[in-house]
């Protein structure tokens, strides 16, 4: 299979979707829906959505069919990018190769851009209608699994502790900690409602959450290697930012050689997680090397 295609194709359909559904200037929240707008078109990778999409795949389904939960992952992801972009948070400048929201728009309206991309998104899932394409149970599945992966227990807990534990001496179970909330288990919902929608198995939707666990560790870990090796105007971010904020990440835990080692031996793990889905398994294998290999 060709990759670069691969993702293109899927990356385009989320593109579509996102354009069709995110509210339009057709009503006076003009500002609130340009600033919404401004940071999901920005750029980006759209791996959510795409590792959505192809656990759908996986089961037996076609990537357009949960086209939805596309939308919302990454409605989800940019309001967290734009909040951790914060003064108050990591106080970057830049993102997705532009001025970050708070520098276009001021941070109130950056923070209300996050908000309303938040709950746009549970929106978009639980639409009037939504119950007669998809199951309902499998819908309130994906709804829960999506609100607790973004919430208090995962994503913001794990940015409560990165951001408190700035400066300080941490060990590797607190940094486990901050990988798997902060960015694993937005990365484990993404395959686990993707199979879950696509009507998948228990057994299958098992295995996906453990491949998606591990490769959101991958994801991180390559993520704070590019801060320190990494190039700004590939990465569309500020690099070497997160030493100097002392954030607690594996290299700066454990050194640069011994977090790839450990990146290496996570998506090796992950890659052996997907065998027994056999040859349907492939373009999440060959994902999986992206995401460990990816320089932006
Ligand atoms: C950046 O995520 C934030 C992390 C969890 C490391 P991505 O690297 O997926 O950012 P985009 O969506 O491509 O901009
Ligand atoms: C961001 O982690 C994780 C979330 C936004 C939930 P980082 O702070 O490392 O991401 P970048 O480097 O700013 O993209
Ligand atoms: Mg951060
Ligand atoms: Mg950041
Ligand atoms: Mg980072």
């Amino acid at each position: 299979m060709n990759l670069d295609e691969y993702l293109t194709y899927r990356r385009e359909l989320v593109d579509k979707a996102l354009d069709d559904m995110l509210p339009r200037d057709d009503n006076d929240a003009t500002v609130l829906n340009e600033a919404m707008r401004y940071s999901v078109f920005a750029g980006g990778k759209r791996i959510r959505p795409i590792l959505a999409m192809s656990a759908a795949e996986v089961v037996g389904a076609k990537p357009e069919s949960v086209l939805p939960l596309a939308v919302a992952l990454e409605c989800v992801h940019t309001y967290s990018l734009i909040h951790d972009d914060l003064p108050a948070m990591d106080n970057d400048d830049v993102r997705r190769g532009k001025p970050t929201s708070h520098k276009v728009f001021g941070e109130a309206l950056a923070i209300l851009a996050g908000d309303a991309l938040l709950s746009f998104a549970f929106s978009v899932l639980s639409s009037p209608g939504a119950e007669r394409v998809y199951r309902p149970d499998r819908l309130l599945k994906v709804v829960g699994e999506l609100a607790a992966a973004s919430g208090p227990a995962k994503l913001i807990a794990g940015q409560v502790a990165d951001i408190s534990c700035e400066g300080k001496a941490v060990d590797e179970a607190t940094v486990e900690f901050i990988v798997q909330n902060k960015t694993a288990a937005l990365i484990r919902a993404s395959l686990t409602c993707g199979a879950t929608l696509a009507g998948g198995t228990r057994e299958q939707i098992e295995i996906l959450g453990t491949f998606g666990e591990l490769l959101g560790t991958v994801f991180q870990i390559r993520d704070d290697l590019l801060d320190l090796e990494g190039d700004a105007a590939k990465l569309g971010k500020a690099v070497r930012k997160d030493q100097d904020r002392g954030k607690a990440t594996f290299p700066r835990l454990l050194g640069k050689e011994k977090a790839k080692e450990l990146m290496r031996r996570r998506l090796e793990a992950a890659l052996e997680t997907l065998k027994p889905l056999g040859q349907t398994a492939e373009p999440l294998a060959r994902i999986g090397e992206y995401v460990g290999s990816r320089m932006s």
